[in-house]
């Protein structure tokens, strides 16, 4: 009887036994249903017939999470670990195996230290808290993370994390500065403690492979007090190939300051006329005055059409509520909604080295306009991306990478599986088709946009099988990660089915 021999045992390690009342919850709790559903952020995983945890463990205190690793390594329970719950593929709280899932959403404190410019938070935080209370705290400090305020700093930023500055600042880990992990032993390890190898592999190796990543401190960056966005949106009629291939030479050789990103959707230019349209929408963040952006655009690409009433001039916390969908004016406790309710969709991502020539762009109009709410996100990269080594961290996409492409397809929560079979196959389909004209050996992928379409680690997780996908991820990193693992959990028991597996001769 798992669920009553790791009570017990919970129970045993707890200071306060009856504090596991509150912190383990049963399938047969009210609150069960509520806090599994909660954080599920792809309702595709919300189906009644996928495994459901045996139990969820949600600690208030790092010693709830020590209790927990021990006893479910006891009693032959794999352990799901999850922050804010955005995996693309519900790995943080679905298994085929007796599982339970430790959930830190009561781990979410953060503090911010102004003078020192640094801060600690919390894994089970959301992106959205932590801008929150930086900006409460200062007008002329930032973050550069996601953009969605209720992805998870826990899975976020150890699988690499990027947002509206990272040209100028870099990804989340690449401003890093601690992290507290509770390592397959139950020990709670600070960076000094965990030494080197492992403080580099959670930083961007993703976390679920190593231990549970308490806390991050991180280094705040210094934010202009004005900012600068635009939105111009072309459809194919308004020229809009002309304009993405301008975009395609320059989005990553434009000074750091500024961030212009492409993103290519389909509409209907009528309800009734059902003539579809693609439509690329160059929506900017700039670290400065309109002014300045003016000359900029002006002077490399004019093709844009920007005018100056196009741009507006605002903080970088409202920059912020602009690229999470909210009015620049709403109060900045929006940005602590953790329920936002997303579709059902299926993603995956590449990296693109060389300009998509005409032909390619013709053929992937054709496959867009199949779906009714397909997205192609391109984010630009170079500026400070192109200063730091592919080893430096585990995420490898360094220089070389004009734009990451990802691509998405929503559909409805309540089609049936049939229906959603199809969006993912024709998800596969475009992926197929892009193969040409994205990176080749490997053909690369961003971790945080998980997909299992890759690849997965069988039931006795193999190197070989592992190395198809984990080249993708993180290059040459792959090697380091494996090593690392190799030492820290030798007995591989933080596993899942992209977990980082151990050297050949563990295995
Ligand atoms: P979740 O809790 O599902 O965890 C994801 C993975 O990390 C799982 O394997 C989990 O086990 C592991 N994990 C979580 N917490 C851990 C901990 N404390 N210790 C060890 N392992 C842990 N990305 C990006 O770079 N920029 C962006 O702008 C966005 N935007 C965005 C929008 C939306 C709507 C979604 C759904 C996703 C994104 N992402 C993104 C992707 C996002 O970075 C990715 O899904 C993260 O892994 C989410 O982290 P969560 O903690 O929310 O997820």
């Amino acid at each position: 009887d798992y669920e009553r021999n790791f009570i017990q045992c919970f129970s045993s390690h707890s200071v306060n036994s009856n504090s596991s009342v509150e912190v383990i919850l049963a399938k047969n709790r009210s609150s069960y249903q509520s806090v599994l559903q909660a954080s599920i952020k792809n309702p595709r995983f919300l189906n009644t017939s996928l495994p459901k945890p045996n139990l969820i463990v949600t600690p208030s205190y790092v010693y709830h999470i020590q209790a927990a690793i021990l006893c479910s390594k006891k009693h032959s329970l794999q352990i799901r670990i999850r922050s804010g719950g955005h995996d693309y593929e519900g790995l943080s709280y679905v298994s085929n195996v007796p599982f339970i899932i430790i959930d830190l959403v009561k781990l979410r404190s953060i503090s911010i230290d102004i003078k020192d410019e640094s801060a600690w938070v919390e894994s089970g935080a959301t992106v959205g808290e932590f801008y929150y209370a930086i900006a409460k705290k200062s007008k002329i400090h930032g973050f550069p993370a996601g953009s969605c305020p209720t992805v998870g700093v826990g899975g976020h930023f150890s699988g690499g994390g990027f947002g509206t500055i990272f040209r100028r600042y870099g990804l989340a880990v690449d401003n890093i500065i601690d992290a507290h992990v509770v390592n397959v032993n139950g020990q709670i390890l600070n960076r000094y403690l965990m030494g080197e190898d492992l403080f580099w592999a959670i930083k961007g190796g993703g976390g679920s492979s190593f231990g549970v990543i308490v806390s991050w401190k991180v280094k705040l960056v210094r934010v202009p007090p004005i900012v600068t966005v635009f939105d111009i949106s072309k459809t194919l009629e308004q020229g809009a190939t002309k304009v993405f291939q301008k975009w395609q030479t320059i989005a990553d050789k434009f000074d750091q300051n500024l961030f212009l990103h492409a993103v290519m959707g389909v509409s209907s230019p009528s309800k009734n006329s059902g003539n579809k349209t693609v439509v690329v929408e160059f929506t900017a963040l700039f670290l400065g005055a309109a002014d300045n952006v003016m000359t900029l655009i002006q002077n490399n690409f004019k093709e844009l059409g920007l005018q100056r009433n196009n741009c507006r001039e605002m903080s970088w916390i409202q920059s912020v509520l602009y690229f999470a969908s909210y009015n620049i004016n709403a109060p900045l406790e929006v940005l602590l909604d953790r329920n936002q309710t997303l579709q059902s969709f299926k993603a995956k991502s590449d990296y693109v080295k060389v300009p998509i020539p005409e032909t390619g762009l013709e053929g992937l109009w054709k496959l867009l306009v199949e779906e009714k709410s397909s997205l192609l996100i391109m984010t630009p990269y170079g500026g400070k991306m192109n200063e730091i080594s592919e080893s430096k961290t585990p995420f490898p996409h360094r220089r070389g990478s004009i734009y990451g492409i990802q691509y998405l397809v929503y559909w409805d929560s309540n089609e049936d599986s049939r229906e959603a079979e199809k969006h993912i196959n024709w998800m596969r389909r475009l992926y197929a088709y892009m193969e040409a004209y994205v990176s080749k050996s490997p053909r690369a992928a961003y971790l945080n946009y998980r997909d299992l379409d890759l690849g997965v680690n069988n039931a006795d997780t193999s190197f070989a099988q592992a190395k198809i996908w984990g080249l993708k991820y993180f290059k040459h990193n792959f090697k380091r990660l494996v090593k690392v693992k190799s030492v820290v959990d030798p007995g591989n028991f933080f596993r899942n089915e992209q977990s980082i597996p151990l050297l050949p001769s563990h295995g």
